[in-house]
């Protein structure tokens, strides 16, 4: 294992002032998404769509990073040029999610495994070579009426290991995602006791199968008042609740940690990262990997229409600076405007 370039591939991805964008989404998760466009999930559209946000100028100012689909991975721009090549000439590393959706699990009504760890070898090898530099593998944790079950947190931080251990064999850093998801009427505490419980059971399975931990990045939900929970936790509770818990249970030989949104709103997840990071005591940086929090906006602007190119560049631009400004507690609510 070369444990010096991981631990530098990592170190970049989350470079002060900038952070990853997921733009990774299943051909599932895409259809969605254009379907509140109105937009069929054709293979041209997705490709003019991911295009224009891997080419909007001044991006690499914000961004370390993108993680793409397998589709996107293979694709080329009119000139030939693969996209992946496009964000690597910006100085943008190109990464991989490599996982193949969290699936019923059989016997945990309402809880959910990650599957695709068959022929994982194989296809990390052909991604590194295709240009990846880093893999992203996401497990599902749902809290609801006796669940999570100890059976489904420990079937899925298995998961994440082994995943995580053939990434670095190969060279790739693994973002190693547990996420404890926001549906729900739980509260601030139990979403706190869910997620360490969660996260212990993941370092233990890491450190089991010999991960070296310098070299991953872990993408955890902050802790945060489920969506349709009465009592909704405040910005500095969130912070505080979410510092407090990773303190306890992540170890600080971890290089970063790059959260995702969610299904928080852009400024919500905005305000919740700039709070995390003004707290300014934690032993790993603390950034971003949004997928909707960067990309809603720019969808609804854009609108399938290629006459909304331009604007739609321009509130990814403006999405992207906020985010990496919150990444170093400089952002300020006014920002929305300017
Ligand atoms: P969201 O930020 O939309 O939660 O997506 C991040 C992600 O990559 C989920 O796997």
């Amino acid at each position: 294992m070369e444990t010096a370039k991981l631990e530098s591939i990592a170190r970049t991805l989350v470079n002060k002032g900038k952070g990853i964008l997921a733009a990774d989404e299943s051909s599932g998760t895409i259809k969605k998404r254009f379907d509140s466009i109105k937009l069929e999930s054709t293979e041209k559209n997705r490709l003019f769509y991911r295009h224009m946000l891997f080419t909007t100028e001044g991006i690499r100012n914000f961004i370390s990073g993108v993680i793409l689909f397998d589709e996107t991975i293979h694709q080329t721009n009119q000139d030939g040029v693969p996209l992946h090549e496009l964000l690597s000439r910006q100085g943008i590393l190109p990464g991989i999610k490599v996982d193949k959706g969290a699936k019923e699990m059989p016997g945990f009504p309402g809880e959910k495994i990650t599957e695709g760890l068959d022929g994982l070898h194989d296809r990390l090898v052909n991604y590194r070579d295709l240009g990846a530099r880093f893999a992203k593998w996401r497990s599902v944790i749902t809290i609801g009426q006796d669940i999570p079950t100890r059976q489904c947190i420990d079937a899925n931080a298995h998961g994440l290991a082994i995943y995580a251990a053939l990434c670095q064999e190969v060279g790739l850093v693994p973002i190693v995602e547990p996420e404890v998801l926001m549906d729900g009427a739980h509260d601030l505490e139990l979403c706190e006791q869910v997620t360490a419980d969660t996260l212990v059971s993941v370092f233990s399975e890491l450190h089991h199968h010999r991960v070296h931990l310098e070299g991953i990045l872990l993408k955890p939900n902050m802790v945060i008042s489920g969506k349709t929970c009465a009592k909704q936790a405040q910005i500095s509770e969130v912070a505080q609740a979410t510092i407090r818990c990773f303190r306890r249970v992540v170890p600080s030989s971890v290089p970063g940690i790059v959260f995702l949104s969610g299904g928080q709103t852009p400024k919500q997840a905005t305000e919740n990262l700039n709070a995390i990071n003004a707290i300014g005591t934690a032993p790993w940086q603390l950034s971003f990997s949004y997928g909707r929090a960067l990309q809603e906006t720019t969808l609804k602007t854009w609108g399938g229409k290629a006459s909304n190119f331009s604007k739609a560049q321009e509130i990814f631009y403006h999405r992207s600076k906020c985010t990496a400004a919150a990444r170093d507690a400089s952002y300020q609510p006014v920002m929305e405007d300017q």
